[in-house]
């Protein structure tokens, strides 16, 4: 019987197709093979790297894609590489692969905002936004560059720098071109693990203390919650309430309010469409992390204000947004505000403004605001 040969590159193809297929094991082992035969191919090494991180080996990944890396200093290399090491949490190793091939692709916005954002993450501000800085100015408008930039902003507490800076990522909002989001079946999937991100718990936390900074001496007794998520300010709240009326409009948000307890009401639906049939009064209303998924706030302004009682507290966060715009899209169904148009919605009903601190809101700045309906 004649032997049959198999060139390389066979082998390449054969281990690229199982791998594709999530065959990784046999990928793996073919291309080990390969790497022994052809020990120094650049492609073998980067594919081995790559199917090894797949299949859930990081560690054993990152010697393969140093190496490649190394050899060919390209974009996709490096990224290859900053990949892993993300995945591994080695920060500082991230810094200095970007340091070294900074020379080589320093100019891409992609790879800068990548060194930018692992410096945002190991809490060197200063050096992230001189990094994200080189980044906006090959392209200004690179958006991981500007959320990071603000972000880093916020922390160093150059608030109106920050707000400056987020501005930049939206668009001037056009009723026309709204596309609408499906909260309700987002938070469906989000709301099994909503509790579990640091985040979310701060929301409640940062509203508790605009309420302290915003009531003085008064103390909430009737408070009604837009958008209340699980209910993770019903346990922040520092006062025993006479009422607390929650709505959302994520059923499966609200699953998770009820079963924490503490809300005398749960109601289920848009937060204005709500609000509109309520009757009852309150002399607290609040909103935490929502009001960004509303582009016109005309509607929450005005309910609000009717269901206020005379010395009530209106106390929200919303993304911010420099003073030449009035309401920005920053995503698809994410908004920002400014403060000229939040004035004037709170002038038009009546409202007068407590205080609008600028803060951390989503990771990049927000608003803090308290608005009161004069007693
Ligand atoms: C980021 S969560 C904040 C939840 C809560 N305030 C907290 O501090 O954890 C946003 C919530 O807003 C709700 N939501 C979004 N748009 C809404 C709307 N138009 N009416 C009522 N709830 C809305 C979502 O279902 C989600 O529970």
């Amino acid at each position: 019987m004649s032997k049959v040969e198999i060139t390389p590159d066979e082998v390449f193809r054969l281990a690229s197709m199982h791998a594709i297929r999530n065959e990784y094991e046999i990928a793996i082992s073919l291309l080990r093979q390969l790497h022994e035969f052809m020990p120094d191919d650049i492609r073998v090494m980067r594919a081995l790297g790559i199917v090894l991180f797949n299949s859930g080996a990081a560690e054993a990944a990152l010697p393969f894609l140093h190496k490649v890396a190394e050899r060919q200093c390209t974009l996709d290399n490096v990224l290859g590489l900053v990949r892993v090491l993300r995945d591994l949490r080695r920060l500082p190793d991230i810094d200095h692969v970007c340091s070294v091939a900074w020379p080589h692709i320093g100019d891409v916005p992609v790879f800068l905002g990548e060194w930018g954002y692992a410096n945002f993450q190991m809490s060197r501000l200063d050096q992230a936004l001189e990094i994200l800085g080189k980044a906006l100015k090959v392209d200004p408008h690179f958006k991981p560059a500007l959320h990071n930039s603000a972000a880093s902003l916020i922390l160093l507490g150059r608030g109106e720098e920050a707000v400056s800076m987020f501005s930049r990522l939206g668009r001037p909002w056009v009723a026309a071109n709204a596309v609408p989001r499906d909260f309700a079946g987002e938070y469906a999937e989000l709301s099994r693990v909503y509790d579990d991100n640091s985040l979310h718990h701060y929301f409640s936390k940062r509203l508790v203390r605009l309420l302290q900074g915003a009531l003085a001496e008064r103390v909430p007794n009737a408070v009604l919650e837009l958008g209340c998520g699980s209910g993770l300010l019903s346990q922040t709240l520092p006062w025993p309430l006479g009422r607390l009326v929650g709505i959302d409009i994520s059923p499966d948000m609200l699953a998770k309010a009820e079963k924490r307890g503490g809300y005398s009401h749960l109601r289920c639906g848009d937060l204005v469409d709500v609000m509109a049939g309520l009757e009852e009064s309150f002399d607290t209303v609040v909103s935490g992390g929502v009001l960004c998924y509303l582009a016109d706030l005309r509607g929450v302004f005005g309910n609000v204000a009717r269901l206020l009682l005379p010395g009530g507290v209106f106390a929200f966060s919303v993304d911010p947004l420099g003073d030449d715009m009035e309401i920005a899209e920053m995503e698809a169904g994410e908004f920002a505000h400014s403060r000229r148009y939040l004035r004037t919605l709170a002038a038009e009903c009546g409202l007068t403004e407590l205080r609008i601190d600028i803060d951390v809101h989503r990771g990049p700045p927000g608003f803090w605001c308290a608005f009161a309906k004069p007693a």
